[in-house]
């Protein structure tokens, strides 16, 4: 595996890919890799002759100092775990400076309101540092195909809708969320959390499949009145936001509709840590 430290290192490598006619599929990290990143991995590799990962903690898309001084960072663990999964060709680790020249500063983006919705409200700006570094390393790493994990939907939908609207050469593929045995989606902030407030933690899981099993049954006001008693008798847990929203506009909705597809998202604040999930309800 290809260890490219600075945007010349990927850009020749890059180069030299292209030049053989390799398809390359990439998805980029912040680190602090589990097996919901190489689930990204598995997948790129079923469909490219390449597969390119990137880790880099981008300073843009944090809302705060402390998050993102706080933000776990083990370069040469990470590297290991890459070298070891055997599906990664090339991993990029850019300084600041490769991806910000100037200053580490977003761009502005209008993703249709998709950026108002959700993760939007609770963390602003948090998009458009999103936006701004997936947009240049789709610049310097040049993928056919990247994949992003449906863990993060929102921002899934909100890079398809970046590819679409600047019209980038590259196909957005999503990935489902990959749990632990217990059903908590894994996350870099889980290693945050004690063993037995992890284990408590599968009640976010158990809560959604729940919500499954009681959509279009009872109406969506008392699904939601349900999920907030759940969460008031669970010590140390508060429920920051849980709604059902259409799954292309992102928008809460209080009602169902005919012919459209319905997600639920949750935000549960275990011991200080915020814990994101949904699921599509079918
Ligand atoms: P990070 O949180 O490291 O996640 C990298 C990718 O892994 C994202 O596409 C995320 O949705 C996916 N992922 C994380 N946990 C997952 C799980 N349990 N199952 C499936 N996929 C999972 O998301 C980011 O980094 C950053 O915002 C980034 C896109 C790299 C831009 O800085």
């Amino acid at each position: 595996m290809e260890v490219l430290k600075n945007k010349k290192t990927l850009q020749d490598f890059i180069e030299r890919q292209k030049e053989m006619g390799k398809k390359i599929g990439f998805a980029p990290t912040m680190g602090a890799l589990h097996n919901g990143h190489l689930s990204l991995y598995k997948k790129a590799k079923e469909e490219n002759d390449l597969v390119i990962s990137s880790i880099f903690v981008n300073p843009t898309q944090f809302n705060n100092a402390e998050d993102l001084e706080k933000y776990p960072r083990d370069i040469n663990r990470d590297i290991l775990i890459l070298k070891n999964s055997d599906l990664v060709d090339a991993v990029y680790i850019p300084e600041v400076v490769d991806i910000y020249p100037e200053k580490a500063e977003s761009l502005h983006y209008d993703f249709d309101g998709l950026e108002n919705e959700m993760e939007g409200k609770s963390r602003p700006g948090h998009f458009d540092g999103v936006g701004t570094v997936v947009e240049e390393l789709f610049r310097q790493v040049k993928p056919d195909n990247a994949y992003f994990g449906e863990k993060d939907f929102q921002q899934l939908a909100i890079i398809k809708k970046m590819v679409e609207k600047k019209k980038l050469p590259v196909k957005i593929h999503g990935v489902s969320i990959y749990r632990a045995e217990n059903g908590l989606a894994l996350s870099s902030r889980n290693q945050r959390l004690h063993e037995n407030r992890r284990e408590a933690s599968k009640i976010i899981y158990e809560t959604l499949k729940k919500v499954n099993d009681w959509f279009r049954v009872i109406t969506i006001p008392e699904i939601k009145e349900r999920v907030k008693d759940i969460f008031e008798s669970q010590q140390g847990m508060q429920l920051e936001y849980f709604l059902i929203a259409d799954e292309d506009s992102l928008k809460e909705t209080d009602f169902f509709y005919k012919d459209r597809n319905f997600r639920a998202f949750i935000v549960v604040v275990v011991d200080g840590v915020r814990l994101i999930d949904n699921m599509h309800l079918d």
